[in-house]
């Protein structure tokens, strides 16, 4: 592994690795990797494992709380961005749309979007043309008169626009989508609104900088991966919604 792996892998770990997204991991969340793997609990509900249940909801109502959600809001650790996508984007589907809507409906994302938010809708069923990207403005946030325009000609054309996917901190440039805006075209259409912020929802921790992400507690879901700039080991991320009910209990 030594000489054929890790030497041919691009070093993240290194201590002054600060240049990207994937972060350098710290000591303690190696630890607890080692720990957990070398204790491998079963941890799948309260009856196999009341402690470590009770410390993951503990952690899921800390960041909800750090997003402004409600306290019908909920969440789930999963295994990074991508799958974080996915389930939002599944629990917007099945809240949103009957199985009869499905055909008619539309999803908005940016051309900053993560490629994993299409992915994600192409796996759980929508195709290609139900997805519009909107263009982002000079500073790659988007472009909320284009949403708009968007929205309203699927309308007048009997479609369904259902879902608005924005992002924080996108993969680019970590530029932020206008949250707030997007958020009331969003209600103003009983839209569903997924931030993905599994690169920037992060800075929620900062008292300086979540100013940047205002607007974020408007959103329905949310995505965060701990193992980006909370210097967590791969992979560890959490989908956040803001009703439980809509992820399972
Ligand atoms: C904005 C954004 N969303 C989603 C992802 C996918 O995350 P993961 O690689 O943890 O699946 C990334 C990864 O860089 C990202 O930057």
């Amino acid at each position: 592994m030594l000489r054929d792996v890790y030497s041919n892998t691009v070093f993240n770990q290194h201590p002054r690795s600060f240049s990207c997204i994937p972060s350098t991991a710290s000591l303690l969340s190696w630890l607890g990797d080692v720990m957990t793997n070398a204790y491998n609990p079963h941890a799948s509900c309260q009856i196999n494992a009341p402690a470590a249940d009770l410390i993951e909801k503990k952690l899921i109502r800390f960041l909800c709380d750090l997003a402004g959600y409600p306290k019908e809001s909920g969440g789930l650790f999963v295994s990074g961005g991508s799958i974080a996508n996915l389930t939002a984007l599944t629990a917007a589907r099945d809240t949103k749309l009957t199985y009869n809507e499905r055909g008619r409906a539309v999803i908005y994302v940016s051309d900053q979007t993560h490629a994993s938010v299409t992915k994600g809708l192409l796996i759980i069923g929508f195709c290609k043309d139900q997805i519009r990207t909107i263009p982002t403005d000079n500073s790659f946030c988007m472009d909320i008169s284009a949403l708009r325009a968007a929205i309203k000609n699927d309308m007048e054309s009997g479609k369904n626009p259902f879902a608005v996917i924005a992002s924080a901190g996108t993969t680019n440039t970590g530029s932020v989508d206008p949250l707030t805006e997007i958020s009331a075209t969003c209600r103003e259409h009983d839209m569903w609104l997924h931030v993905d912020g599994a690169f920037g929802a992060s800075v929620l921790l900062s008292e300086k900088y979540r100013k940047n992400l205002s607007g974020i507690e408007l959103s329905d879901s949310l995505s965060l991966d701990a193992h980006k700039w909370l210097l967590q080991t791969y992979g560890c991320s959490v989908v956040l919604v803001r009703n439980q009910e809509t992820v399972g209990s």
